[in-house]
């Protein structure tokens, strides 16, 4: 599916998006993904940072709020960056851009860059990852989280007649590419890698891979987030901490 295509699909999805984003309860962010990305990114005071695929601009503003110099969100659906700008600070920019094509930016001018469920979402991930690496420092880090390729071969739970889970079903984990799901009650696509595919474009870029975590629920964050138990049974997400070698 071309680029075009897939733009016309989140921008039919982004009014629900953003309501959800900033109305909704949000537990697989604020009770699983984020408490390990704002670990894994550590100390964000003074740097300038990338966010590829930045949607609403959710994770931009909160990296600008823990003292980041400098944030440019991209995202290539409109609706997405006009919502992310009614909302930005001085330390903000975005711009409706395709992550799959850097070369408006200059090499080496980012400290730290990152991809927030965004690689599923590309035809060309290994675009985004080369491109990734020209634009960071020596010493920067791309952190990475992204759904778990576990979950997005196939990714359908087996019920019983009660309705209740039993387990999921993995299957077409070798088939890689397009996948067709429904989200919010709008239809979109996303792409399916294996693990090992993602992890060797990583090292074949040149970057090195410091840390890869599963999230799982901790039982505060379960007790917060009820809605987060199947977390504990099945890896839904996963993060890569990479490094571009000094
Ligand atoms: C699952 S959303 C995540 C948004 C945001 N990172 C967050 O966590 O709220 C994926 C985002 O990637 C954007 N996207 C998809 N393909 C893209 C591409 N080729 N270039 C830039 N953004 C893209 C979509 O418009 C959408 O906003």
């Amino acid at each position: 599916m071309d680029t075009r295509r897939l733009k016309e699909e989140w921008e039919a999805l982004a009014p629900r998006w953003i309501k959800e984003v900033r109305e909704g309860g949000n537990s697989v962010r604020k009770g699983l993904i984020d408490p390990v990305m704002l670990k894994a990114l550590g100390n964000v005071e003074g740097l300038r940072i990338l966010d590829c695929g930045c949607g609403e601009g959710r994770f931009c503003r909160l990296l600008a709020e823990r003292g980041a110099k400098y944030v440019l969100g991209l995202d290539l659906c409109e609706p997405m960056i006009e919502a992310a700008k009614n909302l930005q600070s001085e330390r903000e920019e975005y711009r409706i851009r395709d992550v799959q094509d850097l070369s408006f930016l200059e090499s080496e001018s980012f400290d730290l860059a990152i991809s927030y469920l965004n690689q599923c979402d590309l035809p060309d991930f290994e675009s985004n990852v080369r491109e990734t690496y020209r634009v960071l420092k020596k010493g920067g880090r791309f952190i990475i989280a992204n759904l778990h390729p576990m979950r997005s071969a196939s990714g359908k739970w087996y019920k019983d007649e009660s309705g209740r889970k039993l387990h999921v079903m993995l299957d077409q984990y070798f088939d890689e590419g397009e996948r067709h799901w429904e989200m919010l009650g709008v239809k979109f696509t996303n792409f399916h890698r294996s693990l090992s595919t993602y992890i060797n474009c990583f090292i074949n870029t040149g970057f090195v891979l410091n840390e890869i975590i599963e999230p799982t629920v901790t039982e505060d964050k379960l007790t917060e987030y009820p809605d987060l138990e199947d977390e504990l049974r099945v890896p839904n997400f996963i993060v890569y901490v990479l490094e571009k070698p000094l």
